[in-house]
């Protein structure tokens, strides 16, 4: 899948949907933050996300810490292994802290309850959990999310961070690649 073929991309959430839930659910979820929460995205799908979010926390009034964790489910292009590794850890200690770790898609649970488990097993006092898309379809962990943007239906999104084959993630939007014959549809 390359970018220079041009597919049809069919947006789902548009720029302005995603900014007006962005700043709703960051009101949500300052208030329920304590002051020194440690905010964790989970890259590299939520980069896009999680910028906006914190932005729009901040307008909300928090003040949160702010850490990177880089997580793999290794498998082919559009389904998860199972196995979760962690290619890139944070630099900050986490023991007593109270953690919002952050991502952009919760399908099958796994990538979260890693970081979760992982968050625990460091000493984290509290973690809770902040999705842009909650697609429960094929959950395979008993997870669900704290908070969350927007119920997704069983589809391959792209774009505002999540991309396919490594491409789209540039995209301000955020869509579903459409077969040309599906087209028109
Ligand atoms: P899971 O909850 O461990 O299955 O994995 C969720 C991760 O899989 C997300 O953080 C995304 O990186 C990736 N993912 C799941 N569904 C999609 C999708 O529709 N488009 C792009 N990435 C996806
Ligand atoms: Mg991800």
């Amino acid at each position: 899948m390359t970018q220079n073929k041009k597919p049809n991309i069919k947006v789902l959430y548009d720029e302005q949907t995603l900014a007006t839930e962005v700043e709703r659910l960051a009101k949500e979820v300052t208030a329920k933050l304590p002051e020194n929460v440690l905010v964790i995205s989970i890259l590299k799908g939520s980069f896009i996300f999680a910028a906006d979010l914190l932005r729009a926390i901040h307008r909300a009034g928090g003040t949160p810490d702010v850490e990177f964790i880089t997580l793999s489910s290794y498998g082919d292009r559009q389904t998860s292994s199972g196995k979760v590794q962690i290619m890139r850890d944070i630099t900050n200690e986490v023991k007593g802290r109270e953690i919002l770790l952050v991502d952009d898609i919760l399908e099958s649970g796994r990538t979260m309850a890693f970081a979760k488990d992982l968050m625990y097993a460091r000493g984290a006092k509290t973690v809770r959990t902040c999705v842009l898309l909650d697609k429960p379809h094929n959950r395979v962990v008993d997870i669900t999310p704290d908070h969350k943007a927007f119920d997704c239906d069983d589809l391959f999104v792209i774009g505002y961070g999540m991309d396919m084959a490594h491409g789209y993630r540039q995209l301000p939007f955020i869509g579903v690649v459409v077969d040309d014959d599906e087209d028109d549809g």
